[in-house]
Order: structure tokens, then sequence, then C-alpha cells
């Protein structure tokens, strides 16, 4: 089994959509997959309609102690989601002084051995909540904008990556690195990608989810791209970087 942290500290770059359309996508496919709502925006909760099992009965509660990873899962269709709800927004501060505050996740999650897949939705920062994402997981996947400044908050995420892994989580690998919104007619779209390839080789992968509306108009129907358009060039993508995903197989 993986558990696979999406993150990157830039907001709106697409780890919501990313885990949501990877996610049913694999499902679809016959993996067994929860998908874990680590952010107060409680975006992945919304895009999938994900109502709670109970008012708190949230990864809030699975922070502090207060319920299961069991208790707070619900089924959407093939997958399992843990919501998050706003409270979150209050735990970094609540957890900060707790001792081991950088395992919670990792000790709330417990015996996963019956998914095959885990995938953990971060927030657009690189607080307690992503820390903790980055103590819990095998691996992480990285989206970003195929834009020159997306290059330098990669670095950052890469340090941060690279600490986690010396004091934390000696474990921790790479798992890649995926283009989004990427335009191929815009030049330095293309260019970015030639960066990013000479430095990261095939930590990049070479499927790029196109820019493509269906992809944004998913989340207000509740619904991932496969069962809300899936002719579109957002199913086309994600189905190749589906394919993409279990041919490199785990870390
Ligand atoms: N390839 C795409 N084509 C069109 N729209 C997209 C694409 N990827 C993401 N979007 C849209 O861009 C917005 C931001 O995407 P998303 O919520 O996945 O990013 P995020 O990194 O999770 O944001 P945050 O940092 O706030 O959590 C959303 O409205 C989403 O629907
Ligand atoms: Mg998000």
């Amino acid at each position: 089994m993986r558990i696979i942290a999406v993150l990157n500290q830039k907001g709106g770059v697409g780890k919501t959509t990313l885990v949501v359309n990877l996610g049913a996508g694999l499902a679809r496919r016959g993996q067994k997959a929860a998908l874990v709502d680590l952010d107060p925006q409680a975006h992945l909760t919304t895009s999938l309609k994900a109502t709670p099992n109970g008012p708190e009965l949230t990864t809030y509660e699975l922070l502090k102690g207060q319920a299961t990873f069991q208790q707070v899962l619900v089924p959407v269709g093939e997958l399992m989601v843990a919501p998050s709800s706003l409270r979150l927004s209050g735990a970094e501060l609540e957890l900060a002084s707790q001792p081991g505050r950088e395992y919670l996740l990792k000790e709330a999650l417990g015996d996963l051995s019956r998914f095959d897949l885990v995938f953990l939705d971060c927030p657009p920062n690189l607080g307690l909540l992503t820390v903790n994402a980055l103590t819990a997981c095998h691996e992480i996947l990285i989206p970003m904008q195929t834009e020159y400044l997306a290059l330098h908050s990669l670095s950052k995420l890469l340090d941060t990556v690279e600490l986690v892994k010396k004091r934390l989580n000696p474990g921790l690998t790479v798992g890649g690195i995926i283009g989004n919104r990427f335009a191929k007619r815009k030049r330095l779209n293309r260019e970015v990608v030639e960066m990013i390839e000479e430095r990261f080789g095939d930590q990049l992968f070479s499927t790029q989810i196109r820019d493509n509306i269906s992809l944004a108009e998913a989340p207000s129907f509740g619904k991932d791209i496969f069962a809300y358009k899936p002719r579109s060039i957002g199913a086309e993508d994600f189905d190749s970087l589906c394919r993409e995903f279990l041919e490199r197989g785990g870390s």
C-alpha cells in the first residue's frame, strides 16, 4: 500500500484537482483508494460532496485524537473520503505545543492495509498540517503550473522535503512532478517543462494535464471528471496520468 501526499505550498496549482481525479481514475481501475482532506478550505470535501458522518467527524477530530480514521471515512462512489472542516484552521495553533505534533496524522491513520492507495490533499502552505502529511506518507506528488515562478517555489518545497526526510521520515521519496494547466502553444510553458526535465529528469511525469474547462466545472456538480465529462480533454489527460502512475509503480 502507498500513502501519497499531494503538495505544493503555492495556492491554486491543482492539488485538489489531482487528488480527486487521479483518485477517481485509479478507483475505476480497481484500486482501493482513500482521499484525505487536510485543508481547512475543505475543497476536496466539497468537490466530491462528501458529507461527514457526523458534525464532529472530520480530519480535525482525527488529528485531535477524538475520532478514528474509520469513523471519519465516508464512501463516495468507489472512493473513501475523509472530509475536513474549517475547524482545521485552528489545528495548527492548537496542536503546536503537543509532543510528537509532527506524527499526529501518521498515528491517527493507523493500519491502512485494507487500502492500495491513500492520497493526502495538503493546504497551500508548509505548516504543521503539511509536515504531518510529509511524515505520514511514503512519497509525494507535486502538481505545478508550467510557469517560470513556479520553479522558484519548487526549490523551496524540495528543501522542506529534504529537511523532513532528514529529521522525521527517512524513507520519504519524491514520486513525481506533474505539470498542470499546460498549454503546448505557449512557448513559456514548453521552456519551463524543458527546465524541469533538465533539473529533475524522469521525476517529471510525461503526462501533462492541459487547461480544460470541464476540470474546473466538475467540482460544482460534486463529480470527478470521469463522472462529469468522460469524453473531455481533462478525462483524457487524467486517464493517461492514471496509466503512467500505475506503470511507474511504488517507490
Ligand atoms: N487543468 C485545469 N484546467 C482548468 N482548470 C483547472 C485545472 N486544474 C485546476 N483547475 C482549477 O483551478 C482552480 C485551482 O485548482 P485546485 O483547487 O485543484 O488547486 P489547489 O492547489 O488544490 O488549490 P489550493 O492551494 O487552494 O488548495 C480550481 O478552480 C480548479 O477547478
Ligand atoms: Mg486544494
